[in-house]
């Protein structure tokens, strides 16, 4: 097993996904850490279990596609493994976390405005935006490797987030890691 902390952004994740792959020649890719809710049902502290993954930030619609079309794999929506959800959902309810499955909208922005948050909501229809997962879910797919991204939620990516992330994100971390290290040990 290889740990990385692989930095904020797509294009850290991207570097860090592939090393994994290449360097390392990891088979199953999980990326877990915390993320802004989009759904009005998610509270600070639950887990959320990415069914798919979307790059809410790439628009190639002057060109006619929808946006968040990703030209290479001619989709928007990457699944994630069902084994690895199914392993992950199992391990919440051992650890009796909240926790919710659907779509994680990744970006290279912070969310932190109530209309781009329902923008990427609607759009989408996702449950929670952060800025790593879909990166790391392109590079999977592009190397046809199984993947999963487990998030806490930290804030709710509207006009209070940038007062909640810094209060809440140790306590979502801390939540996070407790429920990966679990889902490692069953692997
Ligand atoms: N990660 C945690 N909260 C986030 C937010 N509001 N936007 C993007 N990434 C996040």
């Amino acid at each position: 097993m290889v740990i990385a902390k692989c930095g904020v952004g797509k294009v850290c994740a991207a570097v860090c996904a592939q090393t994994m792959i290449f360097h390392f020649g990891a088979d199953t890719l999980i990326n877990s850490g915390v993320a802004g809710a989009l759904d009005t049902s998610l509270s600070i502290g639950d887990i959320v279990i990415a069914t798919s993954l979307v790059q809410h930030d790439v628009d190639t619609s002057p060109l006619g596609d929808p946006v968040g079309y990703i030209s290479e794999l001619k989709k928007i929506e990457m699944p994630t493994s069902s084994a690895l959800v199914d392993l992950a959902e199992k391990v919440a309810q051992k650890q009796n976390v909240r926790y919710h499955k659907g779509v994680i909208a990744s970006g290279d922005c912070f969310v932190a405005a109530p209309e781009t948050k329902q923008t990427i909501r609607q759009r989408f229809g996702a449950k929670a935006c952060e800025m790593e997962g879909g990166a790391m879910a392109q590079v999977c797919q592009m190397n046809d490797v199984p993947f999963v991204v487990l998030r806490a939620i930290s804030d709710t990516a509207d006009d209070r987030a940038s007062m909640d992330y810094p209060t809440f994100v140790a306590i979502a971390a801390e939540k996070m890691a407790k429920l990966v290290k679990e889902v490692l040990k069953e692997m």
